[in-house]
């Protein structure tokens, strides 16, 4: 990044650990923060607990040492805001930056409560050659988040939006391709059930010219906004590729062949699609392809006459992101009284996905159930 006023000070997580403790993160992540240097200094986030020392030595570093004057809190989940009392301690003279709404969670995580600027919408603090105007963008993807605007360097520090999982590994600018499916699965993970509230956002900054999104997860964008721009646009608006994605847990293997032959006969016919065990996989890569995919499909035996567990997880999970514009169908094996494939349809159904047709139940081994999976599949093309 080629900046007057903007130095990088974020830092790398690349240790094995669950984000959010739910998320894999077979590229680490990175957490984005910055200093803005001017005749006043200005501090943008924070980062995770575990580095703390490293932040410190990183702000000092592109301070030159001189304190911090402001502290600007986009975003108050403790990935990024763990140090906010650490700053406190190392520039005790320094001003917290932020709105009402994250006003009480500065004092619940840090009992902070003094010398704090509460800003509103398009506040501005001048920082002497340049100046920082505040966006609110509340539940992007919690109430309190806001973005901050540099007008004179058109660059929007924007919080977790636009961000996505992935270590940079020193990749500092763009990179779009290389982060495209780490952005997808971070979107449906975390921001998915804020369709619309990503979408006020997006409204909100039409006009505000942007030239560089500096995220607090990801690349700093410039060249590859328009294509940041777009796929967080899509995403937000439930807009999918013609494909299926085929979600399936099985206790014995059967439902699991069937699963399997299902994604054989969708190949066959050059129906993109994509497969995924509920039991081994972590939700978040199964999020992200039914995020891609039109059309769900989920498989599950009968397990004390509910949903098996691990596929009830994720229609749950379908739910709670509120997905739109999704056709379903369901399968699974059953050994003596059936019914999963019934309840897929009514939890389908409730969260507003188009069901197709009942399904496909089938008793016992598959070998010798033998479902016609021809049939299924043609109702999946229909
Ligand atoms: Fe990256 Fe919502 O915190």
């Amino acid at each position: 990044m080629e900046s007057k006023f903007i130095k990088y000070v974020g830092t790398d997580d690349l240790r094995d650990f669950l984000f959010e403790n739910q998320w894999t993160l077979p590229e680490g992540v990175a957490y984005n923060s910055y200093v803005v240097a001017d005749e006043k200094t200005a501090l943008i986030d924070t980062a995770a607990a575990a580095f703390g020392d490293k932040f410190i030595a990183e702000v000092k570093r592109a301070t030159g040492g001189k304190p911090v004057d402001y502290l600007i809190i986009n975003h108050m989940e403790p990935d990024h805001s763990a140090l906010i009392a650490l700053a406190r301690k190392n520039w005790p003279d320094m001003t917290i930056v932020t709105n009402a709404k994250a006003v009480p969670m500065v004092a619940g995580y840090h009992g902070i409560t003094d010398n704090i600027l509460i800003v509103n919408e398009n506040d501005t603090l001048d920082l002497g050659h340049c100046s920082l105007v505040f966006k609110m963008t509340p539940m992007v993807h919690w109430p309190e988040t806001m973005m901050t605007y540099l007008p004179e360097e058109e660059t929007l520090f924007s919080g977790d939006a636009f961000g996505c999982f992935g270590a940079l590994k020193g990749r500092g600018e763009d990179h779009f391709e290389e982060f495209r499916d780490e952005m997808v699965r971070y979107y449906a993970s975390i921001v998915g059930k804020y369709g619309q509230t990503v979408q006020a956002a997006m409204k909100k900054l039409a006009g505000v010219p942007v030239s560089r999104i500096c995220s607090t997860h990801g690349p700093v964008w410039e060249k590859d906004i328009p294509k940041v721009l777009d796929i967080y646009d899509r995403m937000s608006r439930y807009q999918t590729a013609k494909g299926v994605c085929i979600v399936y847990g099985s206790m014995y293997g059967n439902t699991a062949e069937a699963a399997k032959a299902i994604y054989e006969e969708c190949k066959a016919r050059g129906i993109k699609c994509a497969i995924h065990d509920a039991v081994t996989e972590n939700p978040s890569f199964i999020y992200k392809d039914i995020f891609e995919y039109d059309t769900l499909v989920c498989g599950a035996p009968t397990y004390n006459n509910e949903i098996f567990p691990a596929v009830a997880h994720i229609l749950k999970g379908v739910a709670a992101r509120m997905i739109k514009n999704h056709k379903f169908a369901a399968f699974g094996s059953y050994t003596w009284v059936g019914g999963s494939v019934k309840l897929m349809n009514l939890m389908a159904e409730s969260a507003g996905l188009q069901v197709l047709g009942e399904g496909m139940p089938f008793k016992q081994a598959f070998s010798q159930a033998k479902p016609d999976i021809k049939a299924f599949v043609d109702i999946l093309e229909a």
